[in-house]
Order: structure tokens, then sequence, then C-alpha cells
């Protein structure tokens, strides 16, 4: 099954740990589904000089720890495809010798002039190396750009990694930097949430069925949360985190991805410029908080020490004194006729108690409940979809039903599809598919420039200044292993609701 046209993708930063954990074992996973066109080639750019064969040899433990269904013949097929060029992707220098290495690679494998490039970079070096790919002339849009073979039109794509700048001026910066050189419908801005298989199923589930969207609005629906827990702790990347937060590493960019496809309107057709349309809509009907609410509207955290590191605080690499959270939950309401009313209400942290990515829809009571004098019925919302999107992948539809027996007694039931039993197919690494979606051409899955413009726009008083009162003492405020601080489960105790806290 070939799909994609060929090309060139190319990699700036291929000596990084993006390039190494993700971008080849998923382009490997791509090869050995038969995703990839036989005369694609990978073309990694980094400044430590080496030979093709020593990068292949490096990437091969990469790939054998990280792909799933790793095979050592395959492997070696891959491995044809990958090839290296030493330079300094930020110099004018590097870009003669990168453009006859594409010259010699797009004449010996037949890519057409077409070239993918992915900014697998320190986020301070996109605008650089996108002044130094325009200067060089290597875009072209569709005119000639190769001298192999004058008549082929061509494309040129850049897929541009998160953080998608640092807040809604650089984000704004970054892409007019991006417009200069490229067109909108070549500026791919990926957030590997969108390619994992739940997130792009709720728009299945959703706008392929007649039974939940009548009900999916302030009417029925009492509130939605958006979790994504992770046990582990910001790693080696502590100068970065710190100065990024989870708001920024995580709610920012992927969960305001689940949020949109959670929220938003149905698209009159599954086309990429009608769903990116109602993604930019639902992000701007996002409403702000007032500087005076921010602080109710929020939990934030550091976690504390554990018998493995230390508090967050006292990290090497962790600014004295730092307000940088590591655990965020945030309240939103949007200002439109769907939404009005029902809060969503959004956390992310490091260090938690499980490794959890969900969506929990939880449904309002029944409007009359001729249930409420008999014993034995607890008068709850039993109604709740629980969507899981990492680990496991599955969706819980929970409903009151009557307990088999004499009398009439109530029980809440979970009905569940569990993606691996039914569909028996090992999720592949999210990159993958979105890599070979941008081969094609296919923006569905990728952020537009209002989007990403309007999502920072929408957490922006929960980083700035209006958010000092929220940052007041969380250093060491949650226990390792917990659900996060007391603060939290204030936010929703004082709406009357809590977290499902299921690990
Ligand atoms: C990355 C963040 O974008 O996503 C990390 O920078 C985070 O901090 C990771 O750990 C989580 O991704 P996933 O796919 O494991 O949920």
């Amino acid at each position: 099954m070939i799909q994609t046209e060929p090309c060139i993708l190319v990699i700036f930063g291929a000596s990084g740990d993006l390039a190494s954990r993700k971008l080849i074992p998923s382009m490997y996973e791509m090869h050995a589904l038969g995703q990839l066109h036989p005369s694609t080639v990978i073309l990694g750019v980094s400044r430590t000089p080496k030979s093709d064969d020593a990068w292949r040899d490096e990437l091969l433990p990469w790939v054998r720890d990280h792909a799933k269904g790793f095979d050592p013949a395959k492997y070696a097929e891959f491995a044809r495809r990958v090839h290296y060029l030493a330079g300094d992707a930020v110099k004018p220098e590097c870009y003669p010798p990168l453009e006859r290495r594409l010259e010699e690679l797009a004449a010996a494998k037949g890519t057409r002039g077409n070239l993918l490039f992915f900014m697998s970079v320190a986020e301070s070096l996109y605008e650089p190396i996108i002044e130094q790919i325009d200067a060089a002339g290597l875009v072209v849009e569709g005119k000639r750009w190769c001298s192999i073979d004058p008549e082929t039109r061509s494309w040129q794509r850049i897929i541009v990694e998160k953080p998608f700048g640092h807040d809604a001026e650089s984000a704004a910066s970054l892409n007019r930097a991006l417009g200069r050189a490229f067109e909108e419908e070549s500026i791919y801005r990926i957030d590997h949430y969108l390619g994992k298989e739940l997130v792009q199923s709720m728009l299945v589930l959703r706008f392929a069925n007649s039974i939940f969207e009548p009900l999916w609005n302030w009417q029925y629906i009492d509130h939605v949360q958006i979790t994504a827990a992770e046990t582990v702790s910001v790693g080696q990347r502590t100068a970065f985190y710190d100065q990024t937060g989870a708001i920024r590493d995580m709610i920012q960019s992927h969960l305001f991805q689940i949020l949109a496809f959670v929220a938003m309107e149905p698209p009159s057709l599954y086309t990429p410029e009608n769903v990116r349309a109602e993604k930019i809509k639902v992000i701007d009907a996002l409403a702000m908080p007032s500087a005076d609410e921010v602080a109710s509207h929020c939990a934030l955290g550091q976690f504390a020490a554990d018998g493995r590191e230390g508090a967050y605080h006292e990290l090497a690499g962790v600014a004295p004194g730092s307000t940088t959270e590591t655990y965020a939950a945030l309240k939103f309401h949007f200002d439109n006729w769907r939404w009005a009313g029902t809060p969503f209400y959004i956390r992310s942290g490091k260090k938690l108690a499980a490794k959890r990515t969900e969506v929990v829809v939880q449904f309002k009571p029944p409007a009359a409940n001729l249930f409420r004098k008999v014993p034995g019925f607890a008068g709850e919302a039993p109604n709740r979809l629980v969507i899981e999107i990492a680990p496991k992948e599955r969706f819980n539809l929970r409903f009151e039903v009557k307990v088999p027996g004499f009398g009439l007694r109530g029980a809440n039931v979970d009905m569940q599809l569990d993606y691996a039993d039914r569909f028996k197919a090992e999720p592949v690494e999210a990159y993958g598919p979105l890599i070979v979606d941008a081969m094609r051409g296919d923006q569905t899955l990728f952020k537009h420039r209002v989007e990403v413009e309007g999502a920072w726009n929408a957490v922006m008083p929960f980083l700035d200044e209006r958010s000092a009162e929220a940052r007041r003492g969380i250093a060491a405020n949650y226990a390792c292993g917990s659900w996060g601080p007391k603060s939290a489960d204030e936010l929703l105790a004082r709406d009357g609701r809590c977290w499902r806290n299921e690990a």
C-alpha cells in the first residue's frame, strides 16, 4: 500500500533526542507498514561529523528499543533510506553542500524535488534556520527546484515541532517568519497528540454516530474533565522545563487539541479546511477569565521530594524561587451556544499517581428522577463517557441498571470497548502517521496559524502577571505519587464536583 509521493525528509537536529527516540523509530514503523514511497529517503542534518553508515549504526538500538515489531532484515532495508550530512543549519555555509546532497539524492532516488523539512531543533533555532532555507532558495513551491528534472513540479513543506512560541507574541513572530518562506498550506505545525488513535477516534465517535451528538451540549453535559497525568519527572530537561511549565508544555499544546475535538461543531465535511476552521472557531470561543478570576480558575503546583529526587525547586537547573508549575489544573468556559454554563477542567502534571491521558464527559442526571423515593437509588448522575487515550485505548460508557433480584435497586455499570482486544492492533508511534500525512499533503491533523495564536491567548492569563497569586507558595505543594495539590481538588469541590482519579 503506497499512499505518499516520494520525497526527501530533511531532519534538522538529527543527533537530538526527538530524532532518535521518536522520528526515526516512527519512520521505521511506517516503512515496515508499507506507508513510505519506495523512493523516499531521510537526510539527517546535524553539526557532528559522521558518515551515513555511522548514523545508521547509531540509530539501530533506538529503533530496536522504540519501534514496534523490530526485524533486523527490515531495518537493513530501512537503513538504505537513511543518509546524513554534517552542518550547522543556522549558518549559510551549510546550504551549498546541503543543496548538492539534495540534488544527488533526488537524482539517485527519483524524489522529484519534493522536500519535507522537520525542525527537530531547539525553538530558538527555528527562525534562523527558516531564514537560511529561504535564503538558499530551497523553497520554490511548485516550480522547478532540481536541475535533474526541470519539468517536474515539486513541493517543499515544513513540519514545525512544539514549542510553537513561548506566548502569543512569539508564536505570531514565528508564524510571520514561516509565512515569509512558505505558503500556509506548506506549513505543518505538528502536535503528536493528534496522531493518537483515540484522539482521532473522538471525531468519529461524535460525528459518525447519531446517539451522542444530540446530547453533546450544555443541556445534557454537566462538565468535561481532560487529564494528562504522568508519573515521570522532568528528566534531563530541567533548564528547558523551568522556562516552560505544564501549561505551555502540555495544556496549550496537546490538551487543547483534545479540547478542540471534544468541543468543536461538526464540520460540514471531513476535509482539512473544514476541520481546521471548526477548531479555530471553538478555541476562539474560549472565555477569558478576568484578572480577579484567574486564581479561582486554576490550581498550580510543584512536586515535593521523594526517595529518588529532591523537590522540583531544589533540582539543578531550576531557578531559585522558581514558580514554574509542574502541575496545572485550569477551568475553562466557552462563550457559545453549545457550551454555555458547562465547565471544562483540564489538568496535567509530572510525578503523579499514574500515567493516564483521558477525557471524562459527565452527563447531567435525568431531568426528573422517578426513582427518587426508592431506597437504593443513590440519585447521582450515572451517565459518564470516559475516553481513555493512554496507556490503554478504551471507551467506557457508564449507565444505571437494575440489580437482578427482588425489589428495585440500581447500580452503575460500565460498557467498555478496548481497542487492543477489539481490533488486535498495536498502536504505532504517533509521529509516523502524521509525518506520512505531511508527505501526502494532508493538513487535517495539523494546527493552523490562527488556532495556535488563539490557544496562546486563552492560556496567557494563567501564565503572565495575572497568575501571580495562583503561583504563591506552590513549592513542594503536592506529594509525588499523588493526584496533585489540594487546591486542584478544591477547584472542583467549589463547583460541587470531583476529579475522576482512577489509576
Ligand atoms: C511532550 C512533553 O510534548 O509530551 C513532555 O514535552 C511529555 O513533557 C510528553 O512528557 C508526553 O507525551 P505522551 O505521548 O507520552 O503523553
